[in-house]
């Protein structure tokens, strides 16, 4: 794997694997000193032109637990602000040495044109509506281990519900889940649906309260006001009347069911309630999951196979 632009690149057997690098990784943080040589002499360069929190520093803290070098390229103080192109930024940091860059844009397809002008790897770490991989790895692992999942996800039943038309977590989701064999419902009013919707491998629904006793996952999505040109729901109160997580519909998950959000949530909006009180919440496990799925896609594509060995050993000669 040279580049992690899509999820549709990868299949079963490709996310499989990843998941199960994620594994050796989540070993690896749960030690006293979390860091292996894995990709010393390495160099990462985070280069993020749209805000995060979550996504940037896990992929900061996954190259620094890897031993690679870190740069984090600020575009507030730098020259783009003087007009320099996105091409000379990236042919520029590249001629001080660098093996791979992290990418959010808010273009959809920027992360692909810049494998046109580097030898380095990209990972794409959200482009527009469009994709963001690593979110849906760690959602794939954190559905994995939250509901002890060894092989695939068939039988599984996940309602994703939100804004859809302007996700590119929901994008990448429904493609990771359902290539493992899931179940997917989308939950959104008809207008946070996206026209294309019919040909996704998906089903359809507008009422909540219909599903939310039969499913295993609620995947709940922010509604991202800055994205949209248009009032697409009449009020927020009305959206989290009809598709918000409020206490009553919290009430009738089953016992098992997970709650995940990618962040940032709109508390009181489309999160009702309070995660914290809810038993099946993997909002911060998604969160600590994202550095182990973030190292486990460094290491794939900067790493080898001898060096996988090498953390392997650490794991075994070194756990507590
Ligand atoms: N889920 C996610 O991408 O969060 P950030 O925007 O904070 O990176």
């Amino acid at each position: 794997m040279k580049h992690l632009l899509d999820i549709g690149d990868l299949d079963a057997v490709a996310i499989g694997h990843l998941l199960d690098l994620t594994d050796h990784m989540v070993e690896v943080n749960q030690r006293p000193m979390p860091k292996v040589p894995a990709l010393r002499g390495k160099t990462v360069v985070n280069l993020f032109f749209e805000d995060s929190t979550r996504t940037r520093t896990s992929f900061d803290t996954a190259a620094r637990r890897l031993s690679a070098d870190v740069m984090n390229f600020a575009v507030s103080s730098s020259s783009v602000n003087k007009g320099e192109s996105l091409r000379d930024t990236i042919e520029t940091i590249t001629a001080m040495g660098v093996d791979a860059f992290v990418v959010r844009h808010a273009s959809s397809g920027a992360p692909l044109q810049i494998t046109q002008w580097t030898e380095a790897s990209i990972v794409n770490a959200g482009d527009g509506w469009h994709q963001h991989p690593t979110q849906a790895l760690l959602d794939c692992y954190t559905i994995r281990t939250g509901l002890h999942r060894t092989g695939g996800f068939d039988g599984l039943h996940i309602a994703i519900v939100g804004d859809i038309t302007h996700s590119r977590v929901a994008r990448s989701d429904v493609q990771a889940f359902t290539t493992l064999g899931a179940r997917v419902t989308l939950v959104a009013p008809p207008t946070l649906l996206p026209p294309e919707v019919h040909t996704w491998p998906v089903e359809v629904s507008h009422d909540l309260d219909a599903l939310v006793g039969e499913i295993d996952v609620l995947y709940l999505l922010r509604m991202q006001r800055e994205r949209m040109r248009d009032a697409l729901v009449p009020s927020l109160r009305e959206y989290t009347t009809l598709y918000g997580l409020t206490t009553a519909r919290a009430a009738r998950l089953q016992p098992h069911a997970l709650v995940m959000h990618p962040g940032p949530m709109n508390r009181g909006v489309e999160m009702a309630v309070d995660p914290a009180e809810l038993p099946g919440s993997m909002v911060l496990h998604q969160v600590t999951n994202g550095v182990a799925v973030r190292m486990a896609v460094l290491f794939e594509l900067l790493g080898s196979g001898t060096e996988l060995a090498t953390v392997r050993d650490a794991t075994t000669t070194t756990a507590p």
